[in-house]
């Protein structure tokens, strides 16, 4: 069994809440799971402050497991970027693109795509964090610099990866936007889902690990042949959706079985509690996930808490 802790948008600076990022760190260790997985959205304003933060608990977590990690919109410097774009910062020497990303890659990860192999599965990250730019362009003036994709390129890159991945890991990748829309928020956060899922699930993708919508979800994709499962990870930050908890997912692979536990902040326990458990038949056994029977495998654990109204 390979165990993998999905979080994400730890939003390091205001929003991040100590309380909860210490339970975490105590629960992971407990945990023992091969990788930990961190789907964007490390701070809240790109400061160096907040990533120098993000790094040493990135470094604290490293303890217990290998952490990999994709940018977040909140993590790059896309209004900077665009200026430099059009010109209004001649006396910059960087170019727009190393100038968006500097950031991160000083203190985070120089990789934007990076790609981590543990026992039993191999995670490809994927940046579709790029700010202002012509696949992410929406007439959405609210969703500008927010939105996602993911390009061609990149998934070139991911395909490489996974032709020469053990024949029985799990292919899982990571990107920060959530491909399905959100329940509370209404919104997509890609901008090219379509094309996207069926390109991902054609190269043997399993699962996909996503955030950004601050609500967790565990989706099954049927648009998709073979079919896909979409873990989002909620937030750990106080930014989270009204009447929502922060969390995040814990991802059991087995031979047979996928499975996937929401673990929700509970303000009474001053930790996080399992809340939702989703188990799936694994499609190398199956020959594809065998969607309709999953959609009813939902069980309610019982311990959501739904307390924390701040966003
Ligand atoms: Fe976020
Ligand atoms: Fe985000």
């Amino acid at each position: 069994m390979t165990r993998i802790v999905h979080i994400s948008d730890l939003h390091f600076g205001k929003p991040a809440v100590y309380e909860r990022l210490e339970a975490l760190r105590a629960l992971l260790s407990g945990m023992r799971p091969a990788a930990v997985a961190v789907s964007g959205d490390l701070t809240q304003r790109c400061a160096n402050r907040e990533f120098e933060q993000a790094s040493s608990y990135l470094r604290e977590l490293e303890r217990t497991a290998p952490c990999i990690v994709v940018p977040g919109n909140h993590d790059i410097r896309w209004l900077g970027a665009v200026a430099r774009n059009l010109g209004l910062a001649g006396l910059f020497r960087r170019k727009a693109h190393e100038f968006k990303y500097s950031r991160y890659r000083r203190h985070i990860c120089e990789e934007l795509n990076p790609f981590l192999e543990v026992p039993g599965a191999v995670i490809a990250g994927l940046n579709t964090a790029h700010g202002i730019s012509r696949g992410s362009l929406t007439r959405r003036l609210r969703d500008l610099g927010v939105i996602g994709h993911v390009r061609r390129q990149d998934v070139e890159r991911v395909r490489r990866r996974f032709e020469q991945a053990p024949p029985g890991a799990a292919r899982i990748v990571m990107i920060h936007h959530n491909p399905i829309k959100g329940q509370l928020s209404g919104r997509h956060g890609l901008s090219n889902t379509g094309w996207a899922l069926e390109t991902l699930a054609a190269l043997g993708t399993e699962l996909i690990l996503c955030g950004h919508d601050h609500q967790e979800a565990i989706h099954a994709t049927e648009r998709t042949s073979p079919g896909l499962v979409i873990s989002t990870a909620g937030t750990i930050s106080n930014r989270v959706r009204p009447g929502r908890s922060s969390s995040f997912n814990l991802v059991d692979i087995g031979e047979e079985s996928l499975r996937i536990v929401t673990y929700t902040w509970n303000n009474t326990a001053k930790d996080f509690l399992p809340s939702t458990e989703r188990l799936f038949p694994r499609p190398q056994r199956t020959g594809r996930y065998n969607l309709g029977s999953m959609q009813d495998d939902g069980r309610d654990l019982g311990h959501v808490e739904q307390t924390d109204p701040r966003r």
